[in-house]
Order: structure tokens, then sequence, then C-alpha cells
């Protein structure tokens, strides 16, 4: 008897529902014009950034539309908040945090690594934590919980998960131990070191919060496990080891027990969650060490792979390796964006995960089927004695690489200085493919070995677009033996540099020529041993700590730096593991003597790809060099770090690049409609919010990378 209940209602009745009907809708106009204004808003959720890259799709999307191309030309600085903390002497602090902004207040994290909250509509400081063992390591943000006990703000710094209340910055003292777990506890193996930390935003599900963690990239690195703790108890509630067991599926992808001295193929790059379906989507780094994989025989499951996993209980769905057998640190960068297109006329939820050499694998979000062919094609295996390269690569039919891919003679650009000395090195190189064992001769990485496309990620909008910032810039390594010392000379200052820094600082100590790693010549003239023995055990920035080795020998280290010479010990060092054989000489971007790249610009792009069809919509020059500029040459982009904002009124933020500009593009064109200087380059990815129907886009202008001058602002634009 369907119509029975209807009958019920007597003529009264409907009168009184109509009314309070027609009232219900007034006040819904009402609250609707009180939070988000009168004017071209739509009403959404948008008005919040309420997680990590605006949603748990990553899209990097916003509703919000009051911001127009007309009216773009009367965008200005609403407000700037000094976070506080940056090395301005030094220029080596940065920010690479996009900020979440929940019912008008906006949580982010200073360049010293302390968690702030501000008036989203003034900037005006709220609270800030002053937490001091946090290792020193950038934070690209924090993740928002909320229920009806408490609302708290879960933060990564050094190897400690700290949940905060959201309302005063204090640590909840019934997570963990007093408000903060350890996330090392269960990622140590036999003689792994200590670098951990959650510096990507983690991801609710429920009441879980979910895990990566960054470790180091050498072989003494922590585990890489995916972790699920209790929101409320900080309890450990699943473990994914991305790395597995023995009788675990993917065992027989590494050489025997590989959980005693492989580590690494951890999720550090951030994730992406569909909370509808409870899958949580991964990228997992490659394993450690990254060049050489002689003691890890074998495709290495699940590094270097897209992981989708069951969000409640950390169970794998489906996998895909993007990389076998990964001896080039190719993991992908960033997280993935959850899409949906139309695939062969159907409608699809799909996932896309772009990767530092330029591709972006498209799957079925819940099958994992690829919506685009990929093929296993042949590469080079000539690597290095004790090297077994996997014979094939998987390589995507479609979208086009977004970035070149190999680099060869007709690649330096026409203005390179000293070409032809360059061209004899090159000629001594090896390059021209994308996946060539690193050797002992120069072996060219293009794009560079930090992509292609980097930790900022990519815009995804609601029309199946992606939009994705990359570098383009050749870097070169070598592999040389690694300097283990296993003669019985004692260990000097000048062998333990050689073992332990010289891959990153340089031979000479002079560093690298972008300023990514510092130089360490007269640096007993910047720092006291205490500081640089508080560096050593804790680690600084990009640089790991080095607390596995002894005391003695980081003394024996800060002599030598401070030119006197020491030494300890005979022989080899207990803590030295002899896995591998190798080390490498550094991340070398290749820059002729003018500092300009050696290879034809574009060095920077902002590419839009139709994920429908898998064809590029425009790609255009990102950034620019004014001195090159002022002699006729067209824009050549410059290198970058952080990601795009779209907007639903076609509107593309983004800052990342060198020239410390930040610009708006035409989605549907790629051109540049606005863009004003920023107080330092903003290499982070931009929020907007709106609060009281103002709509507001933020972006923190951290520098400190690139040879960029360092920052501490905050800077959010309104109309
Ligand atoms: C994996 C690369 C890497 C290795 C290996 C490495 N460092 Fe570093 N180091 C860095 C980076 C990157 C920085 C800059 C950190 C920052 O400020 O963000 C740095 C900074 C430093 C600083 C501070 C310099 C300054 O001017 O502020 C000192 C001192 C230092 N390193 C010493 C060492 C010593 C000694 C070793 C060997 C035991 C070593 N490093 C090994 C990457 C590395």
């Amino acid at each position: 008897m369907v119509n029975s209940g209807r009958d019920k209602i007597g003529r009264t009745n409907k009168r009184t529902l109509l009314i309070l009907l027609i009232g219900v809708v007034l006040v819904g106009i009402y609250l609707l014009y009180r939070n988000f204004g009168s004017t071209n808003t739509q009403m959404t959720s948008g008005a919040n950034w309420s997680e990590y890259y605006g949603d748990g799709s990553r899209s990097h999307y916003s509703t919000l539309s009051q911001i127009t191309k007309e009216n773009i030309s009367k965008l200005k600085v609403a407000w700037e908040y000094s976070s506080g903390g940056a090395d301005i002497k030094g220029n080596r602090s940065q920010i690479q945090c996009n900020p979440i902004i929940i019912n008008g207040i906006l949580y982010g994290v200073s360049p010293n690594t302390q968690v702030f909250a501000v008036d989203a509509t003034n900037g005006k400081e709220l609270w800030k934590t002053n937490i001091t063992d946090n290792g020193g390591t950038s934070s690209r943000g924090v993740t928002y919980y909320a229920d009806n006990d408490s609302k708290r703000i879960f933060f990564g710094a050094g190897k400690w998960l700290y949940a905060l209340n959201a309302e005063t910055g204090e640590p909840i003292s019934t997570f963990g131990e007093n408000g903060r777990i350890n996330l090392k506890v269960g990622l140590e193996r036999p003689g792994s070191d200590d670098y951990v930390v959650s510096n990507t935003p983690n991801t609710i599900f429920k009441n879980l919060i979910i895990t990566g963690v960054r470790v180091s990239e050498s072989e003494t690195a922590l585990l890489g496990d995916i972790r699920a703790f209790n929101v409320h108890s900080g309890k450990l509630v699943w473990t994914f080891k991305t790395i597995p067991e023995k009788g675990e599926e993917g065992y027989n992808t590494w050489s025997p027990e590989p959980r005693k001295y492989i580590g690494g193929a951890n999720c550090w790059a951030g994730m992406a969650i569909d909370r509808k379906r409870g899958i949580v989507y991964m990228p997992t780094g490659s394993a450690a060490f990254d060049f050489y994989g002689g003691n890890r025989v074998g495709n290495n499951l699940y590094a270097s792979c897209l992981l989708a996993l069951d969000a409640a209980t950390g169970k794998r769905l489906w996998h895909y390796q993007l990389i076998h057998h990964d001896i080039w640190d190719r993991d992908p960068p960033a997280p993935p964006n959850l899409v949906t297109v139309i695939s062969k006329g159907k409608k699809i939820d799909a996932v896309a995960q772009i990767t530092k050499q330029g591709f972006v694998f498209v799957f079925n979000r819940v099958t994992g089927e690829p919506l685009f062919k990929i093929e296993e094609k042949k590469f080079r295996m000539d690597g290095i004695a004790g090297e077994y390269p996997s014979p094939t690569q998987p390589i995507p039919v479609k979208p086009a690489p977004f970035t070149r891919q190999t680099f060869t003679e007709k690649d330096f650009n026409t203005f390179v200085a000293d070409k032809d000395s360059l061209v004899k090195i090159l000629r001594g190189a090896r390059t021209g493919s994308i996946y060539i064992p690193v050797g002992k001769e120069m072996t060219i990485f293009y794009p560079g070995s930090d992509g292609g496309a980097q930790w900022g990620g990519a815009a995804s909008d609601p029309d199946g677009i992606l939009y994705v910032p990359a570098k383009e810039l050749p870097v070169y390594t070598t592999l040389i033996p690694a300097k283990k010392s296993v003669d019985n000379t004692p260990l000097t200052g000048v062998k333990l540099y050689d073992m332990y820094c010289a891959s990153c600082h340089g031979k000479n100590r002079i560093g690298n020529r972008d300023g990514s790693y510092p130089s360490l010549q007269g640096v007993e003239k910047r720092l006291s041993k205490e500081s640089i023995q508080n560096i050593l055990s804790k680690g600084k920035g990009m640089m790991p700590s080095f607390s596995h080795i002894s005391n003695e020998q980081r003394k024996v280290i800060i002599d030598f730096l401070f030119n006197k010479s020491s030494s300890v010990g005979q022989g080899r060092s207990k803590s030295v593991q002899t896995n591998v054989p190798y080390q490498h000489t550094g991340y070398n971007r290749w820059y002729d003597k003018n500092d300009y790249p050696v290879n034809t610009p574009p060095w920077g792009t902002l590419t839009a790809i139709d994920l429908n069809t898998g064809e590029h919509k425009w790609q255009i020059p990102l950034g620019e060099y004014k001195a090159l500029m002022d002699k006729g040459i067209p824009a050549t982009g410059t290198d970058n770090y952080g990601g795009p904002l779209v907007t639903a009124s076609g509107l593309i933020f983004i800052a990342a690049t060198r020239d410390e500009k930040f610009r708006v593009i035409d989605k549907q064109t790629g051109k540049i409609l606005w863009q004003t200087q920023l107080p330092a380059a903003g290499y982070a990815t931009p929020s907007t919010y709106a609060v009281n129907g103002k709509q507001y886009v933020v972006i923190a202008c951290g520098g400190g990378k690139l040879k960029s001058k360092s920052g501490d602002k905050y800077v959010a634009f309104s109309l």
C-alpha cells in the first residue's frame, strides 16, 4: 500500500508542511548569503581547504569562483604572515607547506618546522608550537581531524608524529606517549640508521591516520612500511610491508630475506584516498641504496609502485610497478590524482600517477586496469659489475611524456658556453635512453634525478584535465667503489669524509653548483663544532642524520672540517655495512659556466593533459630568466618545486619557479593572465578558501632552494 501514508496527511497538514518548507528555504538562503556573499561565489564546501592538496583526491581543485579572468587584474595582497625561523643568512631554510584552512583558520608550518594557526582573514597568529626535537626537517603540511570530542592537528616532526589540539596547539596527552608517537619504532632492521620523518601530510580514514614516511636513501635506510594508527590513542592498527616477509606475496622478487638488509620502498610522496570506496592509493619509493641493486636481485615488489590498499585493513587490492628493479631513484614523486574520465564512451573513476621521468600512468581506480596501453619495452642492461638490471620497463603508449627524456649532442642549447668541451664530456658519458644503469662513467638523467614532475604534484579538474608542472634539466652522476676502508690503516677525517659526505658535499667540500648541497669550505667560520655534531646526529632538511656512525668517527670528520687532522680506530668500523660495493657522486645538475642549464629550453614547463583522450592540450614554459629575456631569448622556463591550484572559474594559480613569481594562467589556453613578485620563491603549492564570502589564495614563500633567498612569509591574495 504505497499510497496509504500519503493519504493520512490532511489539508491543513499539507499547508503547514509548505510553510515549513518555505521557512527552511529562506533560512538556507540566508545562511548561504552570510557565509559566501551574494555575488558570483558558488555554494560549496569549497570554502575550506581541508586537507593536503585540497581533498582526498589530491585534486588541487576548488569550486570557488569569485576570482575570475575578468577581475584578476584587481587581485592584491590581502595579508602577509611571517612564520619565523627562516635562515636568512645562509639561505638554506625552505617552506614546502601546502597550508590547510578550516572554518576561517589557516594551519601551516614555518621554515624551522613549527606548526602555527592564524586567522585566515588577516594573518593574525592564534598559536604556534615550540617543538625542539623536530630534526629541522622540512614539512609539507599538517592533517586535520575532528569529531564531537576534539579537533586535532597531526604533524610529523623528526621521528615524531604529534597530535595537537587544533584550538591551542598543545599536544593531546592521550595520544601515544604524551601527545606523540615515535615512528621509528617498528621500522628498524639490523644496521639501520635513525632517519625517519613523516613530512608529507598523512591521511585520515574514519578513525585511522594512515602514514607514509621518508627514510634515508643509503644502504642503512629504515624499512618503509605503511602504517595506520588510531587517531585517538595512537595505537598501531595495521601495517603493510612494502618489502615482504618470507611467505608473503612479492617476497620472491628480492634476494632472500630482504627485510634484513634493504630499507626504503617507503611512501614519502603522499597518498590519495577514495573515502567512498575505502581505498587508499600510495606511490612507493625506490629501495635503498638508490643506484645499485646487486644485493636485491629481482623486480623488488612493492618498491616504485602505485599501490591500492584497503584503507580499513591495509590489505593490498592491486598494485602496478612503474619501474622494475629501480636503480635510478625514479620513484613516483607526488600523490596520484583521483579523476573521473570518459574512456571508450564510459565514465570511469580513475587514478593518474605522474612520474619523475615525465610519464602519466592512468588506471581504473577499482580494478587497476590501465586506461591506456602500457608496453614492456627493452632497455640497456649493461650495469656496473654485480648489477642485474631489469631487461624491460613499462612505458605508457599514451599520454605522450610531458618532458623530453633523452639527452644527446643536438640537445645543447644554442647559447651554451664552452660547447666544444661540453660535447667532449658528453661523448664519454652514458646517455641517450631513459633507463641506462648508472656506470663508472658520467651517466645522464634527463629529465633530472628529481624530475620531471616533483613533489608539488599535478592539479586535476572535473573535466579530467591534468595540469602538470615539470622541469627539464640534465643531471649526472657516477658510481665509484664505496670507500669502506677494509685496510688496516686508521680512519682519517679525509677517509671518513669521502665515505659519508663527499657524495653530496663534493670531493673538495665545494658542494654542488645549484646550492642544493652546500659548500662546507669555511664552515668552521659559520658553525660551531657542537652545531655540526647536532646536524650529524639529527639531520637537517634534505640532509640525513649520521647517528649510525660512531661518535668518535663524527668527531674525526668534524676535526677534518675544522682543518685539523685526527683519526680513529683501525680499519673497518662495525657499523659500516658492506652490502653495497658502490657509492654515487651526487646529483649534479649540468650547468654551463654562466650557470644556465646546458640543454635547449624549456627548462621548466606546465602541461595540460586531457586524460579522457590522452592528448596534450597545451604546454607553456613556466618561469623566466630576466637576463635572457633582455637579450631577446623567449621565456625559457626555470627549474621549479611546488604545484598548481585550479579553480572552477578556469584559473590556474602557480608559483614554483626560480624567478620568485606567482602566476595566474587561463586553464583553457595556457595564457598567463596575471603575475606578481613574491617576497621569496614560492616552492610550494597554493591553497584557496573563502571566509565571509571572500575568496583568498595563499602561498608559502620559503625560497631556499636553487640558490634562491630564504623567506618565512605566507602571502594571501584576494580581490
Ligand atoms: C644525502 C646528501 C648529504 C650527505 C651524504 C651529507 N650531507 Fe650535509 N647537507 C646536505 C644538505 C642538503 C644540507 C643542507 C641542509 C639544509 O640546511 O636544509 C647539508 C648541510 C650540512 C651542514 C650545514 C652547512 C651549513 O652551512 O649550514 C653541515 C655542517 C653538513 N651538512 C655536514 C655534513 C657532513 C660532515 C657529512 C658527512 C658525515 C654530510 N654533511 C653528509 C646533504 C648531505
